[in-house]
């Protein structure tokens, strides 16, 4: 890889910033998903045993950039630290100041310091010049493995790492270029994409750089109604983005072109209300007035699966419908099963098809399962990363 990395670091004594996305989820206090923060411990345990004195930085949620909100403090990720590096590790309510440089003075070689979320300050969000240079004050050495904020232009990976001599890499970054650059530079055909979820809006720059590269398109979840309508399938009261419509079918039209196949679903999950609805099964791919689908119908299922039997790489983004609910989870869950049955170089981002990974019980037979959601998409929409490419090359 171009860029250097903590192993190109000498870092012991040394005071070391890992920039982290700990941008997980809590419930009652508790981290409820901690994929995030376990996927960033061999960068952190490399830096304790070679002898560095680690200070972990994150933001958590949006807060309003105003100081402390409590449902957006690290102190739950602390509390999982805390279980896990038991007295090696210390909790800063201060993100800048005496008070906080003092504390990483203090610490000892493979010890950690884990501030209070970066967000409180309000120069977090605006690539500040003045909120890095206080920053900076907290270490001697920069590592960047917040892949998940990658895409983001906060000072804590824009603008802080250029105040280093060598701002680098961590194993987690390393990895999820590994895949996002390596791999699907130069994917083994057939190359499949699968994309899901609720808005074909968010999509259109990730589709419009797939139909160059790859061999086709599964299309599930609420965004392929909108596909549906293009060519004049009734619908019903299914999610729908109108002013999508001509741009879905200008997207079919290049992809026939190209030569990339298009699969839509051909049979629907459908219900009239969410919740305790009439749950049907459609018999074809039209949506009877009144109802509306919420995944992707038995028939579907096979065909996607059919596709991805002859797949070599598959990129996967977005459920296939409403998996949250388990009456609407089946096509999500198959797909997950089919994906990491195939035997292929499978790569999942978006933390919605990485909780459907996890549901269907498959998530270690995913080739990998990135930390990125919007970070992924920006890489399969072919654009470059701002936190990324301001780190140090090789
Ligand atoms: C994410 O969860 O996608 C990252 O942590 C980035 O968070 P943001 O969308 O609030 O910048």
């Amino acid at each position: 890889m171009a860029k250097a990395t903590i192993k190109d670091l000498d870092l012991k004594g040394k005071r070391v910033f890992i920039r982290v996305d700990f941008n997980v989820p809590v419930t009652n206090g508790v981290v409820s998903d901690d994929n995030r923060i376990v996927s960033v411990l061999p960068t952190i345990n490399y830096a304790l045993e070679k002898g560095a004195k680690v200070i972990l930085a994150s933001h958590r949620g949006r807060p309003k950039g105003e100081g402390f909100e409590e449902q957006y403090s690290m102190m739950p990720v602390y509390l999982w630290l805390k279980n896990k590096y038991e007295d090696n590790v210390f909790f800063s309510k201060k993100v800048i100041g005496e008070d906080v440089i003092a504390k990483t003075d203090e610490l000892k070689e493979g010890q950690i310091l884990l501030i209070e979320n970066l967000r409180f300050e309000k120069g977090e969000k605006k690539s500040d010049p003045e909120f890095a240079k206080e920053l900076r004050k907290l270490s001697d050495l920069y590592v960047n493995d917040a892949f998940g904020t990658c895409h983001r232009k906060d000072t804590s990976v824009y603008v802080l790492p250029a105040l280093y001599d060598k701002p680098v890499a961590g194993f987690l970054i390393e990895k999820e270029i590994h895949y996002f650059e390596t791999v699907l530079a130069d994917p083994k055909k057939p190359y499949v994409a699968i994309l899901g979820g609720a808005k074909v809006s968010d999509k259109i720059p990730v589709i419009e750089n797939l139909l160059t590269r790859v061999d086709s398109i599964l299309i599930g979840g609420a965004m392929a109604y909108t596909f549906l309508k293009a060519k004049d399938v009734e619908i019903g009261k299914s999610i729908l983005e109108m002013d999508m419509v001509e741009l879905a079918g200008d997207l079919m039209a290049k992809a026939e072109e190209k030569g990339v196949k298009i699969l839509l679903p051909v049979d629907h999950v459908v219900t009239n209300k969410i919740e305790d609805g009439r749950i049907e099964i459609t018999s074809d791919v039209s949506i009877p007035d009144g109802f509306m689908g919420v995944d992707i119908g038995p028939e579907t299922i096979v065909n996607f699966k059919e596709e991805l039997k002859m797949a070599e790489t598959v990129v996967w983004n977005g459920p296939m419908g409403i998996f949250e609910i388990d009456e609407f989870s089946s096509g999500t869950i198959a797909i997950a099963s089919a994906v990491a049955e195939c035997g292929c170089t499978s790569i999942i981002g978006g933390g919605d098809s990485a909780a459907a990974v996890r549901k269907a019980g498959v998530f270690s037979g995913i080739s990998h399962v990135s930390t990125g959601g919007g970070a992924s998409m920006e890489y399969l929409a072919g654009k470059k990363l701002p936190g990324i490419e301001v780190l140090a090359d090789k």
